[in-house]
C-alpha cells in the first residue's frame, strides 16, 4: 500500500477549506475506524488535533484499544460529518506514531479537564462508584494546583492519507463525491456517485 506522499494541491485545498485551522480551539470530532488483529472492525470518536498536507493527527492513551489495533494493523479511516449533513469527508490512510514534540504540544493545547483525564483514564478508575470517582478527581486536582505534566502513556498518531473522499450535497442537484487516490504514479482524482 502506498502512502505518505503529500496530498495533491486540490485535495489539500479542500481539506484546508473544509476543516478548521489548527489554531482554532474547537477541534473537529471525527470517527476513527480501525481493524483489530483478527480483522474485526472498530470505531470511536476522537478530536482531530491537527491537519497537515502529509497527515491528520489525533492523540490518545498508548494503552488504549485503538493503539493496540493500530500496532496490529496501521490501516485506518477518519470520517468527518458536517452539521446539516451537507458534507462528509472520509480519509483512508496509514497511521504511525506521532513525533514526541507534536505529542507534547498537543497535550499542552488540551483543556485542563482533558489533561487531567489523560491521568485518570483507567479501567479501574472507571469501575469506581460515582461518589468515589468525583472525590478522587477533586483530590487529584487539589494535589496539582499548578496543572498537570504530560503522563507517560500519552501518545499520538499521524494518519498519512492514501485516499481522500469528499462528499457534498446540493439542494438542486445530485450529491457527489470527489475522490483522490494514491497510486504508484501519484494521486488520481475521480468522481463518484453520492
Ligand atoms: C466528542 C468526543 C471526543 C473524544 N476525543 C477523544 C480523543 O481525542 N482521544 C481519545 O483517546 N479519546 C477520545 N474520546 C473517547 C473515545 O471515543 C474512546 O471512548 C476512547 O478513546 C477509547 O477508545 P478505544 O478503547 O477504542 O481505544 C472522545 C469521545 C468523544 C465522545
Amino acid at each position: 500500500m502506498s502512502g505518505g506522499a503529500p496530498l495533491p494541491d486540490d485535495a489539500w485545498e479542500l481539506l484546508a477549506d473544509w476543516l478548521p485551522g489548527d489554531d482554532e480551539p474547537d477541534r473537529p470530532q471525527v470517527t476513527l475506524s480501525t481493524v483489530d488483529a483478527d480483522g474485526g472492525p472498530d470505531a470511536r470518536t476522537v478530536l482531530l488535533s491537527s491537519v497537515a498536507r502529509d497527515g491528520l493527527s489525533f492523540h490518545t492513551d498508548a494503552a488504549s484499544r485503538k493503539a493496540a489495533q493500530i500496532a496490529a494493523n496501521p490501516l485506518v479511516a477518519v470520517t468527518v460529518l458536517w452539521p446539516g449533513f451537507t458534507r462528509q469527508l472520509v480519509v483512508r490512510g496509514v497511521a504511525s506514531t506521532a513525533d514526541p514534540v507534536d505529542v507534547a504540544a498537543a497535550y499542552r493545547a488540551r483543556s485542563p479537564y482533558l489533561q487531567q483525564l489523560a491521568w485518570l483514564n483507567s479501567h479501574d478508575f472507571a469501575a469506581l462508584p460515582l461518589d468515589e470517582r468525583r472525590a478522587r478527581w477533586a483530590a487529584f486536582a487539589d494535589e496539582h494546583p499548578d496543572g498537570f505534566g504530560q503522563p507517560a502513556g500519552w501518545t499520538g498518531f499521524v494518519v498519512r492519507p492514501t485516499r481522500v473522499t469528499a462528499w457534498e450535497s446540493a439542494p438542486d442537484t445530485a450529491s457527489r463525491r470527489r475522490e483522490w487516490t494514491a497510486g504508484p504514479d501519484g494521486w488520481s482524482l475521480s468522481h463518484r456517485a453520492g
